[in-house]
Parts: structure tokens; C-alpha cells; sequence
């Protein structure tokens, strides 16, 4: 398969003027695009997790943003510039840990700024709609890294879903899987299934099965007899592949809660962890990962189970859907821009210095 053959997992479609966003809440089962008209509900769909993963969620933004100056526009040409702050307010405030969707909006706020042609609209658009192709491009270029850095032919391990429905499309986690098992590098893929959202169970899954790239699912509780008693086996897992939602300037990796336990399962069994993310999840503005804000979410997420209540009554929980991976876990950030080995701060700063 060459890279356009995976080519066709469309999480975000701008369609007759409008956003359509295909609802990943309801995937496996059905396969449904919801349409999108203003601000608040793209914010909405974004906190929803209509659409998920960091650069998704920044590629929705910068459309969620086109919409709004459509309707800030009409509504009064003068004074739009002023009133779209408060629908990048709104979108702002959708979620928290992926630096994606700040990136988006503060790149849309400073063209916004610079407009001075009579119909903003096409300008913004055509901006949103490079974001959105940039992204796909550059997945695409981490792919064929991160699958060089995968010498031997080996299983491999991902977590939450860093796939095409991810990001604008192809994915950077499993960017680097279809990347690789077209290499033949790759021998079958587990994916966990990562509660509570069941992201690995219901969407890499499915891109998997979708592409024909051999998956087995386990429970997260799994990893650690599984990365284990696989070595002595033909199928070794060689490697734990993930995406990220902010990477600090130091290298800590941010990402879905239960990346961090897995980094170090990985260290302690001597296999390798890559993160694949664009340079746009990269926050150089943040010394280490204590500064990434960790979104915690409703805690009926982890006592019930598609909606139902599944707990103990009288239980409590607790649901932060992200966590930091030290940089010292990590062997391998790679980019669009290139690969980091054992990252650092001056490793991340010169990456950086080639972002444009
Ligand atoms: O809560 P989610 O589903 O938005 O979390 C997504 C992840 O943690 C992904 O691994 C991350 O955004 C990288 S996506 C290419």
C-alpha cells in the first residue's frame, strides 16, 4: 500500500461552506458526520469529543473560526475583528492539555489582526484548509522517520487513538505504524484500549482493521505480562509507538493517561518508546511538563460504562485523561522536521530553530 491508499480515514471535511465533523463518539457502529454552524457548538464538539486528538482538535478550531467570521462579518463589517475575540474565547476553553488548538487559534488571531481585504472569509479559509493539509503532510514525512528508527522486524505497541481520526488524517502514531508495516516492519500492532473512552478499542481498532494491518487488543493491565512474555516469542514487541498532546521544551510528553506507565515498562524491559507528533504540539513557551495543564474530566466517565453506572454507589473517582512522560523515558520524538533521540532542551531548541 503506498501512502494515499491510507489516505482515506476523513475526520474533518469542510463540504458546501460548511464543517462537518464525523462523530467519533458513535464509531464503531456507525459511521455519522455531523454539520456545524457556529462557535460554540464546534467548542462543544471539541469538549464532546465529537472530534478528539490534538491536531484534529486544531484543525477544527481554525475552522471553527472561519465560521465564526463568517457570521461576525455579516453581522458588522466594522467591528467583526473585535467581536470574533470572544468566539476564540469560547473555543479556547473547549479543552485544555493540547497546545494544537491554541496553536490554531493564536495563528488564526494574528492573521485575523492583519486583514485589511473586504472579504476576510476566503483568506481564512484558505488558511484553515492549509492547516488542515500541512498536517496530513506532515504525518506522512513522520512517518517514514519514525518507521526507520524500527530496524528489526517486530510487534508494536500504541495506546489511546493517534491516528487518522486523530489529526487532519494518516495519523502520527499509527502514521509511523501504516508507514512501517508497509516496510514490512511490522509484524501485528497491540493496541490498548484505553479507558475510559475506549479510543484504542473503538477507533485504532477499527483504523487498523480498516488499512488490513493485523491488531490485537488488550486491556491496558495487559501491557506489562504481554511486552514481557512476547520477547521469548517470534512476535517480540520491540517498540511502544504514541502520539502526543503537548511535548514541553525539555522533552516531557504529555499524552493520554496511561502513557507514562507504559514509558516506563518500556525502560524497564529494555524495548524501545517513540513519540510521533508535529511540531505544532511542541510548546517551547513551557520550561517541563508540570506546567502542561492536565484535563480532568467528568468523573461519570469512570463510574458508569456507555452511560450507565457501573460503580459501587458511594464510590468516588478520579479522571485526568492525560499524563507526563519524563523526557529521560523517552527515546524518540519524531517530527516533520526530524527525529530527537533521548530529547532535551537544547535537542528540542535546535529542532525548533527550523520551524518556520
Ligand atoms: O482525549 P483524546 O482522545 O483527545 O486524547 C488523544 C490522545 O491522547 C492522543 O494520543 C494525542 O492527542 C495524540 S493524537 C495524534
Amino acid at each position: 500500500m503506498t501512502n494515499k491508499d491510507y489516505d482515506s480515514i476523513k475526520p474533518i471535511i469542510w463540504q458546501d461552506d460548511t464543517l462537518q465533523l464525523l462523530d467519533q463518539r458513535l464509531l464503531p457502529s456507525e459511521y455519522t458526520y455531523i454539520s456545524l454552524n457556529n462557535a460554540k457548538s464546534v467548542a462543544q464538539a471539541i469538549t464532546d469529543m465529537v472530534v478528539r486528538g490534538a491536531p484534529a482538535i486544531g484543525i477544527t478550531a481554525a475552522f471553527g473560526i472561519v465560521i465564526a467570521a463568517r457570521q461576525r462579518f455579516a453581522e458588522n463589517p466594522g467591528t467583526w475583528k473585535q467581536a470574533i475575540e470572544e468566539d476564540l474565547q469560547i473555543l479556547a476553553q473547549s479543552r485544555p492539555t493540547a497546545v494544537n488548538l491554541f496553536w490554531a487559534i493564536d495563528l488564526m488571531r494574528e492573521v485575523i489582526k492583519g486583514l485589511a481585504v473586504d472579504d476576510p472569509i476566503a483568506t481564512l479559509l484558505s488558511l484553515a484548509k492549509q492547516i488542515h493539509a500541512d498536517d496530513i503532510a506532515a504525518n506522512i514525512k513522520m512517518g517514514e522517520f519514525g518507521a526507520q528508527l524500527i530496524e528489526e522486524k517486530c510487534a508494536v505497541l500504541t495506546h489511546c487513538n493517534a491516528g487518522a481520526l486523530a489529526t487532519g488524517g494518516y495519523g502520527t502514531a499509527l502514521g509511523v505504524i501504516r508507514s512501517a508495516y508497509g516496510h514490512d516492519k511490522i509484524s501485528c500492532v497491540y493496541a490498548d484500549e484505553t479507558r475510559p473512552w475506549l479510543q484504542g478499542a473503538r477507533l485504532t481498532a477499527w483504523e487498523m482493521v480498516h488499512d488490513d494491518i493485523p491488531v490485537s487488543l488488550l486491556v491496558e493491565g495487559a501491557a506489562a505480562h504481554m511486552i514481557k512474555t512476547s520477547q521469548a516469542t517470534d512476535n517480540p514487541i520491540k517498540w511502544i509507538i504514541v502520539g502526543s498532546d503537548r511535548i514541553a521544551s525539555n522533552g516531557d510528553v504529555a499524552n493520554k493517561i496511561g502513557t507514562y506507565a507504559l514509558a516506563v515498562l518500556a525502560r524497564h524491559h529494555g524495548i524501545k518508546f517513540m513519540v510521533a507528533a508535529p511540531t505544532t504540539t511542541i510548546d517551547m513557551n513551557i520550561a517541563d511538563g508540570d506546567d502542561i495543564p492536565i484535563e480532568e474530566r467528568s468523573t461519570l466517565e469512570v463510574l458508569g460504562f456507555s452511560g450507565k453506572e457501573v460503580a459501587a454507589k458511594g464510590a468516588e473517582a478520579r479522571n485526568p485523561a492525560f499524563d507526563v512522560t519524563p523526557a529521560e523515558l523517552v527515546d524518540a520524538i519524531v517530527t516533520e522536521k526530524g527525529v530527537v533521540l533521548n530529547p532535551n532542551l537544547e535537542k528540542m531548541k535546535t529542532l525548533m530553530t527550523n520551524v518556520g
